[in-house]
């Protein structure tokens, strides 16, 4: 069963190594563990994954980070982690959502096409992870994710 809930103490552990072993430039997101509010995703009661929401001003929210340990992949999780941020968001009053993605992933990439997202694919911008990355954005208002 999935189950996504607030994070605790002891997933801390479980997300530093989900991000170790799936991000190359790890060391340098670890920082961003330690700093936020996440949600985490567990699989019958094991941790899973974790999403990272964070609030650029009072109208606009960024899914910071999201990721799902390699063998609770394509099952859905990811897809649950992004509507449980946007519904934080959502909660919160603001209007949008949007994510910076590396032009490199293509997972990613269709799994915010798949929640809604558009993609505004010659939006690039260069950032401090050394890598071009293109905005998506959904509108919180209005209508449903799916
Ligand atoms: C991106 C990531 C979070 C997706 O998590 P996930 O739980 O596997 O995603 P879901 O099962 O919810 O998939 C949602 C949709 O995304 C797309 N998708 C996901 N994985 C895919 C893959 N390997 N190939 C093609 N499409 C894929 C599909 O459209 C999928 O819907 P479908 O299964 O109905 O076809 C996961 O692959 C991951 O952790 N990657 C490494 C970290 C990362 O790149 N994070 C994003 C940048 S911060």
């Amino acid at each position: 069963m999935i189950k996504i809930r607030d994070k605790k103490a002891n997933d801390l552990i479980p997300a530093l190594r989900l991000v170790y072993s799936s991000f190359s430039d790890w060391y340098k997101k670890v920082i961003l563990i330690l700093l936020y509010s996440y949600f985490v995703a567990e699989v019958n009661g094991k941790f899973a994954g974790f999403v990272i929401p964070r609030k650029i001003d009072n109208n606009v929210g960024e899914i910071y980070l999201i990721a799902v340990s390699k063998e609770y992949r394509r099952m859905g999780i990811g897809h649950k982690l992004l509507e449980k941020a946007m519904d934080y968001f959502k909660e919160k009053n603001m209007r949008k959502c949007i994510s910076w993605v590396r032009l490199s992933n293509d997972t990613a990439k269709r799994m915010y096409l798949k929640a809604g997202f558009r993609s505004e694919d010659r939006t690039i911008k260069k950032r401090i992870f050394g890598e071009d990355l293109f905005l998506m954005e959904i509108d919180l208002v209005g209508k449903d994710a799916t």
